[in-house]
């Protein structure tokens, strides 16, 4: 995983973006994800893998998938955790981040976790630690481990994501998940078309490789419909992307009349039932979202242990076993 090019030797690798990992890296940590997921259908659902590790997590915006899955992740791997939660703090961002990460690099953790909201937050992270740094979501920019989760569900279902036809629909503008699987969608060779209104979805997007289509029919094509959020919290105040809910629902809604036998629907969470997404198909047999919630555990075990163990081939049962410690890493550098 050539993660945030060396700077100097023994440099820690880091997930920032999916467009840190080559398709190698997406396999393997895929495959790592399967060993664990043997474990977790254990009575003893521990393993070794990271004992005498520490693993902090730091949520400056909510969460309830991605902060539990984490911690529970670090801990089912032996790893001592501390979870910070700093929602709603009134101190200017940039401080409070450097802060924060400055104070709690002085316990030498092995990994950081951050969600922050704004964009390119976690990248500057990797420059006030010497820990191993995850991006749990920036702003609308990335969420590689969501993605990862992603592709897991996917494949577990399907097999492959090969010529897979994948439709991502609604506010794709606001949403970093859909940033991060377009491109994990493309590299493991799936087709993927943005449907939703063109005020939420970027026009630039097709430069990526991917179709668009402004017409809800389109998802009947899919294979797979992933329903996003509507993120209001990220629209800027006083823009109206969309007429009123009841309308967006009505046009551009997942609803049981639009959805076939066979089609994988899947939502990264948290649903906003009646708008994006019907309940009937949400709890129905087409949805595979506790899947994905299911598969982010074991994916961020992977992940974790991918990280601290470094890019070597897959080895599944090297996973169960304790990860020897690497030799010094540099500490302290300034957040740029
Ligand atoms: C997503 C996120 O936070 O970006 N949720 C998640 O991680 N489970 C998507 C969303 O908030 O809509």
């Amino acid at each position: 995983m050539e993660l945030f090019p060396p700077s100097q030797p023994q440099a820690r690798r880091h997930l920032i973006s999916v467009s840190d990992l080559d398709r190698d890296d997406v396999e393997r940590i895929l495959a790592t994800a399967e060993s664990f997921e043997a474990v977790m259908h254990r009575d003893l659902k521990k393993v070794p893998t990271l004992r005498g590790r520490t693993v902090m997590t730091v949520f400056f915006e909510s969460s309830t998938r991605t902060s539990s899955s984490f911690e529970l992740a670090a801990k089912r791997l032996s790893a001592d955790v501390v979870s910070l939660k700093a929602v709603g703090s009134s101190v200017d961002k940039g401080e409070s981040l450097r802060d924060t990460v400055q104070t709690l690099s002085a316990y030498d953790p092995d990994v950081i976790v951050i969600r922050h909201a704004a964009v390119g937050a976690a990248a500057r992270v990797t420059k006030a630690t010497s820990a191993h740094v995850v991006n749990a979501g920036d702003g609308c920019h990335q969420h590689p481990t969501q993605c990862l989760l992603d592709l897991y569900t996917i494949r577990a279902v399907r097999g492959s994501l090969d010529s897979l036809h994948v439709a991502i629909v609604g506010d794709v503008m606001h949403s970093r998940v859909a940033r991060s699987n377009i491109q994990g969608l493309l590299m493991l060779g799936a087709r993927v078309t943005l449907v939703g209104p063109p005020t939420l979805i970027p026009r630039h997007m097709t430069s990526l490789g991917v179709e668009v289509s402004h017409d809800i029919s389109a998802i009947a094509d899919a294979d797979v419909i992933y329903v996003l959020r509507m993120q209001h919290e990220r629209m800027s105040e006083g823009e109206a992307y969309i007429p009123s809910l009841r309308e967006y629902s009505a046009l551009w809604g997942v609803t049981s009349e639009r959805v076939r036998p066979g089609q994988l629907v899947m939502h990264p969470g948290p649903m906003n039932r009646g708008v994006e997404i019907s309940s009937d198909v949400a709890d129905g047999p087409s949805s595979h979202v506790i899947d994905q919630v299911r598969a982010g555990l074991v994916v961020r075990m992977a992940v974790l242990y991918d990280l601290l163990a470094g890019p070597g081939p897959a080895d599944a049962s090297a996973a169960l076993r304790p990860v020897p410690v690497a030799a010094g890493v540099a500490a302290g550098q300034e957040v740029a």
